[in-house]
């Protein structure tokens, strides 16, 4: 099943979310889904918020960009009731670009190096430290489970530049080739 991804726009992605029981229902259904959704869309990674769900979930599959960047290999993950124990490193700059804000690409400056808590789809605790893009990737997600998008990451001249952009996607005009959800559909 695909789902649709929540735009910019819609309250759910400003939200905290929140940790999840063991038993929360169909929990390995939704994990499937949320990857078919990512997939299907074309994405490298996917949070709860962005299919309308706020729950400490995301889901990330970097293997497809494994055969240029060897270090992507066997990374896929999924990470449940995520928290950020530690970041630092220094501050680096790359383009990024989001499925809930289609169209719009920046410059994002990130910590190179996180430390993370989190369980796996097994119920299996992590305590992992990540750097380099693998960081920029997560942190990206998370940020989607704090109710934070990477404009927000942005200086105040370039997010008035996008302006226009952000406005046609909260009215459900900007180009979207995948299933999706403007606020107010
Ligand atoms: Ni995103």
């Amino acid at each position: 099943m695909i789902l649709p991804i929540y735009l910019y726009g819609q309250p759910v992605l400003r939200k905290v979310a929140q940790d999840i029981a063991p038993d929360y229902p169909d929990l390995k259904n939704l994990i499937e889904t949320m990857f078919e959704t990512m997939y299907k869309s074309e994405g490298i990674g996917l949070a709860a918020p962005q299919v309308g769900l706020s729950i400490r979930l995301l889901v990330i599959d970097l293997t497809p960009m494994a055969d240029e960047n060897p270090e992507f290999k066997n990374f896929k993950k999924v990470m449940i009731n995520a928290h950020l124990v530690d970041s630092d490193g220094e501050d680096i700059l790359l383009d990024e670009a989001c499925l809930s804000l289609p169209g719009i690409h920046e410059k994002v400056a990130r910590k190179s190096k996180i430390r993370m808590k989190y369980l796996d789809e097994n119920g299996v605790e992590h305590d992992e430290v990540y750097q380099g893009y693998l960081a920029r990737v997560i942190m990206h997600e998370y940020d989607h489970l704090d109710g934070k998008l990477f404009i927000d990451h942005v200086s105040p001249i370039r997010k008035q530049l996008i302006k226009g952009k952000l406005n046609l996607i909260v009215k459900g005009k900007a180009r979207c080739d995948y299933k999706n959800k403007p606020l107010g559909r």
